[in-house]
C-alpha cells in the first residue's frame, strides 16, 4: 500500500500509524515523518482540522462588511481568497529551523529615546490628550496616525514607553500605512505560518478570533472562554529581540463587549518588596513560541516550543525603568531554580500582574460608547481603532464572549525591539518619579 494512501490528515491519526511502521522501508518512514511535519506546525497545536494553506476560499465571504470597505479603499485584493496562510514549503517543520529564524543581533533604534520628553509636536496637533488610569493607557483625540512626521512619531514611541499602551480611534489606516509606521519603529516581524492579508504582505498579521475558533479548531465558547488571546500573554517572547511597539488595529468591532486589558508589569515590579527585587534582579528564565515544531531527533516525541533566555528584569532603554518581563502562556522556568521552586514564584508574578486592578486599564474598541442615545448607527463605515502597546512592558488579555468574537477582525504589525537587557544601576518606575511605595 502506499504511505500516502494510509494516511489521515489528523495528526493524531497519523502518530498512531507511525507507531505501527517500526518495521518499514526507511524512505517510507522519512515520508511519513514529512507528512506528519506538514500538518503539525499549521495553526493551532491541538487542532484536529485539515488546515488550509495559501488563500483560504471559505472565509472571504465572511469577511465582516467595515473590513471589506478598508480594504477595497486600500487596495487589498481578497477575491483570491482570505485570508493567505504560507504554503507548507515555506513553513518550518522542525523546531531547529524555527528557532533559526532572526537568531542573531540586528540593529534597533529605540526611536523614544531621544523624543521631546514633553511631546509638543504630537500634543500640539492632537484635539485632547487624555490618561485613562494615573500610569496606564492614554488615548489620543483628533489625531490621523496616517499623518504623524518623524518628530511625533519619536514622542509618541515614548509616550508608549511611559503609559505602556496608546489608543486611537476613528482612524483611517491603510494597511500599508500601518506597515510603514512598524517599520519605522523596528524590524517588523514576519510569522512563519499565521494568517496574513496576501503573500504579498509580509508583516501585517490578521487577527481574526472567529475564523481562528472555526476553522483553527481554537474551541472558544462561552463555557470556555479562556483561550487563544483571552489568555494573559505578551506576544512574541520566544524572539532573540522581543516584540516592541505592537500595533493592533481593528477595522470592524462587534456592537458591544471584546474589551482589552493591558497591565502594566513597571508597576508589578513596583510591588515587590526589595528583598524580592533583589532575589528577582539578574535572574533569566526560558521564554517559548506559542507554536509547535517537531523534534528532528525524535520526531514522534510530540511538538516542541521554540525557546529562548531572557532576564525576569528588563530595563526599559526609552525611560529607562525596570520592569518585570514575565507572562502566564510563555514563560516555561526560571533558570537555575528547581521546578516547584520556579512554578511558586512565576505563579506569585502572574497574580501581581493579573490581579492588581490598579496596574490595569481596560479598552472599549468601539468608536463611540456602547449604548449611547445619540448613536445614529443605519449603516455601519469602516472607522478603525488603534491600541499600540509596548509589548516588553505590558501582559494583555482579551474579554471574549461568544457573541464578542463576531465580527471582529483587525491586522497587527510588530515592530521587534532591543534584545533585552537589565542594568543593575536602573530604578524602578515608582523611585525614579519620586512616588511612594508605602
Ligand atoms: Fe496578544
Amino acid at each position: 500500500m502506499a504511505p500516502t494512501s494510509i494516511i489521515s490528515s489528523n495528526p493524531e491519526d497519523i502518530k498512531h500509524s507511525l507507531k505501527g511502521q517500526s518495521k518499514t522501508d526507511p524512505s517510507e518512514f522519512n515520508e511519513l515523518v514529512e507528512k506528519l511535519a506538514s500538518i503539525k506546525p499549521v495553526g493551532w497545536a491541538k487542532s484536529k482540522r485539515e488546515p488550509i494553506t495559501g488563500f483560504d476560499p471559505e472565509w472571504a465571504n465572511r469577511l465582516p462588511e467595515t473590513t471589506r470597505e478598508r480594504f477595497a479603499k486600500h487596495g487589498v485584493d481578497i477575491t483570491r481568497g482570505y485570508p493567505y496562510i504560507p504554503t507548507t514549503d515555506k513553513i518550518p517543520k522542525f523546531v531547529d529551523e524555527a528557532h533559526a529564524i532572526r537568531n542573531e543581533e540586528y540593529p534597533f533604534i529605540e526611536r523614544g529615546k531621544n523624543a521631546d520628553p514633553e511631546k509638543k509636536a504630537l500634543f500640539g496637533a492632537a484635539k485632547d490628550v487624555v490618561h485613562l488610569t494615573p500610569h496606564v493607557g492614554t488615548e489620543i483625540i483628533g489625531l490621523q496616525l496616517a499623518d504623524l512626521n518623524d518628530k511625533q512619531k519619536d514622542e509618541l514611541a515614548l509616550l508608549i514607553a511611559e503609559r505602556v499602551v496608546v489608543f486611537f480611534k476613528d482612524q483611517d489606516l491603510s494597511p500599508q500605512k500601518q506597515l510603514e509606521l512598524g517599520q519605522y519603529w523596528g524590524q517588523v516581524e514576519v510569522h512563519p505560518q499565521a494568517a496574513r492579508i496576501g503573500p504579498e504582505w509580509d508583516g501585517i498579521t490578521v487577527i481574526w478570533q472567529e475564523y481562528q475558533n472555526e476553522r483553527n479548531g481554537l474551541g472558544l465558547s462561552f463555557q470556555n472562554s479562556r483561550k487563544g488571546n483571552s489568555q494573559w500573554h505578551s506576544d512574541l517572547v520566544h524572539e532573540f529581540q522581543t516584540a516592541g511597539i505592537t500595533h493592533l488595529h481593528q477595522d470592524s468591532i462587534p456592537d458591544v463587549g471584546g474589551e482589552t486589558i493591558w497591565s502594566s508589569t513597571y508597576g508589578a515590579y513596583d510591588k515587590l518588596s526589595d528583598e524580592f527585587k533583589k532575589f528577582l534582579d539578574g535572574k533569566t528564565a526560558i521564554y517559548k513560541s506559542a507554536h509547535h515544531y517537531l523534534d528532528r531527533e525524535n520526531p514522534l516525541r510530540g511538538p516542541k516550543n521554540v525557546e529562548r533566555e531572557h532576564p525576569i528584569v528588563r530595563t526599559h532603554p526609552a525611560t529607562g525603568w525596570k520592569y518585570l518581563f514575565v507572562n502566564r502562556s510563555m514563560t516555561d522556568r526560571i533558570v537555575g531554580l528547581l521546578p516547584d521552586e520556579s512554578a511558586l514564584i512565576l505563579n506569585y508574578l502572574y497574580s501581581v500582574i493579573e490581579n492588581n486592578r490598579d496596574l490595569q486599564v481596560t479598552f472599549n474598541w468601539q468608536r463611540e460608547l456602547p449604548g449611547l442615545k445619540s448613536k445614529t448607527d443605519g449603516k455601519k463605515t469602516y472607522r478603525g481603532t488603534s491600541a499600540l502597546w509596548d509589548n516588553r512592558i505590558a501582559n494583555h488579555n482579551v474579554i471574549h464572549s461568544d457573541e464578542s468574537i463576531h465580527g471582529r477582525h483587525g491586522t497587527r504589525v510588530t515592530s521587534l525591539a532591543d534584545t533585552g537587557y537589565y542594568d543593575p544601576e536602573s530604578k524602578s518606575q515608582r523611585t525614579a518619579l519620586g512616588l511612594r511605595l508605602d
